[in-house]
């Protein structure tokens, strides 16, 4: 069976395009596959955060994953730092990857200021070099298939380069070993569906994010009903009535992403959703989706709430998860070591 990894970052409150981009497209796959999802605390800290909330994330994360219907007996789940052969075989990935390739990752553009980069003396090393580490993360686990949201997209794509150069530079030795081809895979993203990319509620060219000054624009996983209700409500929008099929929503950014969140939301296809709502106008749309979000994210709250009152259990399961990623991982990285040529 192809194995699958994924993470997410515990630097603030999970919100509804992690929710839909990634937590719930995890859960489907955890019949099919071997599953690892992981909550990658290394990452978290390549900007600076606060011991107390990285632990609190970082617990709300996991429990996140649990509640929305991730069962840790099928998938392995657990935090990048408990398992040490993450950051060894980062280390190796920095210096299979080459500067200009971090210089181009937009998310590092977009944080360290332009090409030039006039906030770099702002920006640390670690922010730089973080693709290389998630590239680990992915192949340490010799994983296939990334299930991740369109922002990682680029991030991947480098992923697929380390692992290509990596095979290529030490082609001789990966043979001399008694390997028949490339040691590692070369990972596949999986980002299709209709909320690839959540946008602000309230600016529909920009992505929902963690970290939006308007507290108006995100729907967080842990908002409560009536506050949830009251977002969507003021979520800007145009005018106009809704099509009756995906086609007509091109140019309406915002209606577009309305839509795309009802479908996601109800396992239904944008065109089917439209079917239903085709003509009518956003006083009726709105209230609708009010209903569903809080239908599917109210449970998952309360549960989300119940495990992160009991630290202890936690702790067992991601010591659980971690102590079976390291059966994984141990020999992968002892076959590494060996290629690149180090001593044991
Ligand atoms: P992070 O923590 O920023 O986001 C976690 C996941 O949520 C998705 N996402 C979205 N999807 C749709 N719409 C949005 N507005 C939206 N915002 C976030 C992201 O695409 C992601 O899937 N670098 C990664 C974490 C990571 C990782 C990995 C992922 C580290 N190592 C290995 C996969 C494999 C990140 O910062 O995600």
């Amino acid at each position: 069976t192809q194995r699958v990894f994924s993470g997410i970052k515990p630097s603030g409150d999970l919100h509804l395009g992690n929710y839909l981009g990634a937590i719930r497209r995890f859960v489907p796959l955890q019949d099919t596959h071997e599953t690892l999802y992981c909550v990658v605390d290394m990452h978290a800290i390549t900007v600076w955060q606060d011991p107390v909330d990285l632990k609190r994330w970082t617990y709300e994360i996991a429990a996140a994953y649990i509640a929305a219907g991730l069962d840790p007996r099928k998938s392995i789940i657990f935090n990048q730092s408990q398992v040490v052969e993450h950051a060894e075989l980062g280390w190796i990935f920095n210096c299979v990857a080459r500067v200009g390739w971090m210089s181009r990752m937009t998310q590092f553009k977009d944080k360290a200021g332009g090409e030039g980069g006039e906030n770099s003396e702002q920006v640390s090393l670690g922010l730089y070099a973080y693709p290389s580490l998630m590239a680990a993360d992915i192949l340490l686990y010799k994983a296939t298939a990334v299930p991740v949201g369109d922002d990682q997209k680029q991030h991947l794509e480098l992923t697929r380069d380390i692992a290509k150069k990596f095979n290529h530079d030490y082609k001789k030795q990966i043979k001399a070993l008694g390997g028949k081809g490339d040691f590692f895979p070369v990972p596949e993203t999986l980002a299709t569906g209709p909320a690839m990319r959540v946008k602000s509620l309230k600016d529909g060219s920009k992505k929902m994010s963690k970290s939006d000054a308007s507290d108006m624009s995100t729907i967080y996983m842990m908002d409560d009903a009536d506050l949830i209700a009251k977002k969507i409500k003021r979520a800007t929008t145009d005018a106009d009535a809704l099509p009756s099929e995906a086609a007509g929503l091109a140019g309406r950014a915002e209606a577009e992403n309305l839509v795309g969140i009802y479908a996601s939301l109800s396992n239904r296809s944008v065109d089917d959703v439209l079917g239903e709502f085709g003509g009518q106008g956003w006083g009726v749309f709105k209230p609708a989706l009010a209903d569903l979000s809080v239908a599917v994210l109210a449970p998952i709250a309360d549960e989300m709430k119940r495990l992160v009152s009991d630290r202890g259990e936690m702790d067992n399961i991601l010591r659980d998860g971690a102590a079976r990623a390291r059966t994984i991982a141990e020999p992968v990285m002892a076959g590494v070591r060996d290629i690149v040529g180090f001593v044991r």
